[in-house]
């Protein structure tokens, strides 16, 4: 039986306040020149201090939800993919679970960073293959700007808030839907981007709070170079395990961290820039969220269309790496 998992529906969330390249001129020692030439971030959006990570979440799922006509009571499963969970625990998953209403679902948190969405999607996929489950919520969710260190030039300027969900549900013929899932991981190389301190490693304590050792910190430079090779690696592991040539893709949806990782992927690619999609403009990297938060954009002003060859990537702490390959 080569029914595949279709997704029946996307959404999106970004919180109101925006806070522009102009904005963190005022900030740090920086410019929105040298932040738009660099990573073709122009905003990003911050949450509100009562926004937690479910919010975004749910409101996400809920979007996704009304495109997929599922009424969320009847989720089997809630997959909340994130790195900026609400609580140490319960899960994030819980609480949209209880936002939603999906009284019936199981809910669990994963956390792959900024590869998350691909990580939750593969799992999400495995369930309803198997034949588990008939109807899966992924979401990807961040509240990054609450774990930045907003003095460090080097990391604030990049991230932002969000969040992205899609509908999994079995399709009714072999053709549309997930192909194949390809995840990667590297944890020789955790230091790269991490949050150091605050919990078990490094309990929160007076002296972590002052060092700052609480917000997120990153080799900009190195994960750069790692990204752009592994990515490349990634999308060469789709192509040869579907036996397909770059002719056949129509849409690149690359983890939105930096416009040039995403240009040199597509090259690699040989694909046009028209042919991928790219959001990071508005809202920066929002790690798990931005891959969902893309492919939304894209689904609602209609570029990507039934019967189009998807590839989704993305790459991030852990480090983790991975692709998806849909027929839409
Ligand atoms: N504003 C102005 N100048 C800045 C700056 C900022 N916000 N941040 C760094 N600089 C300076 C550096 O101090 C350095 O100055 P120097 O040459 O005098 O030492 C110069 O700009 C170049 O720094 P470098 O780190 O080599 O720049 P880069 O071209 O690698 O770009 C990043 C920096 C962070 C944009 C880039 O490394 C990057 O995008 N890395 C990957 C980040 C990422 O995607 N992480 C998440 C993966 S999921």
């Amino acid at each position: 039986m080569n029914t595949r998992t279709v997704i029946a529906g996307t959404g999106s969330y970004l919180p109101e306040k925006v806070l522009t390249n102009f904005d963190l001129e005022k900030m740090i020692d920086t410019s929105a020149d040298w932040i738009l030439s660099r990573t073709g971030i122009r905003e990003r959006h911050l949450a509100s201090p009562e926004e937690a990570t479910s919010d975004l979440a749910t409101k996400a799922g809920r979007a996704a939800l009304d495109m997929a006509g599922v009424d969320p009571a009847d989720l089997d499963l809630i997959i909340v993919a994130t790195l900026t969970p609400d609580h140490y625990f319960p899960s994030t998953a819980g609480f949209v679970q209880r936002n939603l209403g999906a009284g019936k679902a199981a809910a669990f948190d994963l956390e792959a960073a900024c590869t998350g969405f691909i990580y939750a999607l593969t799992v999400g996929d495995l369930f309803i293959k198997t034949g588990t489950y008939q109807k899966v919520l992924v979401i990807g969710a961040e509240v990054l700007s609450k774990f930045l260190d907003w003095e460090d030039r080097d990391t604030c300027i990049l991230f932002g808030d969000g969040a992205g969900a899609a509908v999994l549900v079995p399709g009714d013929d072999s053709e549309r839907g997930i192909i194949s899932t390809h995840l990667h991981s590297d944890g020789s190389m955790a230091e790269l981007l991490y949050v150091p301190a605050g919990v078990s490693r490094m309990p929160i304590s007076k002296e972590a709070i002052d060092q700052k050792l609480n917000t997120l910190k990153m080799r900009g430079h190195e994960v750069f170079k790692v990204a752009v090779t592994r990515l490349s690696e990634v999308v060469d592991e789709v192509m040869e395990a579907n036996g397909l040539g770059e002719e056949d893709i129509d849409f690149l949806v690359p983890h939105q961290a930096n416009l040039r990782i995403i240009q040199a992927t597509a090259r690699k690619l040989k694909l046009p820039m028209e042919k991928v999609i790219v959001t990071v403009d508005i809202h920066g990297n929002t790690s798990a969220a931005s891959v969902p938060l893309a492919l939304d954009a894209a689904v609602r002003s209609k570029r990507i269309n039934k019967g189009d060859m998807v590839l989704l990537e993305a790459f991030g702490g852990g480090l983790t790496w991975g692709a998806a390959l849909v027929r839409w």
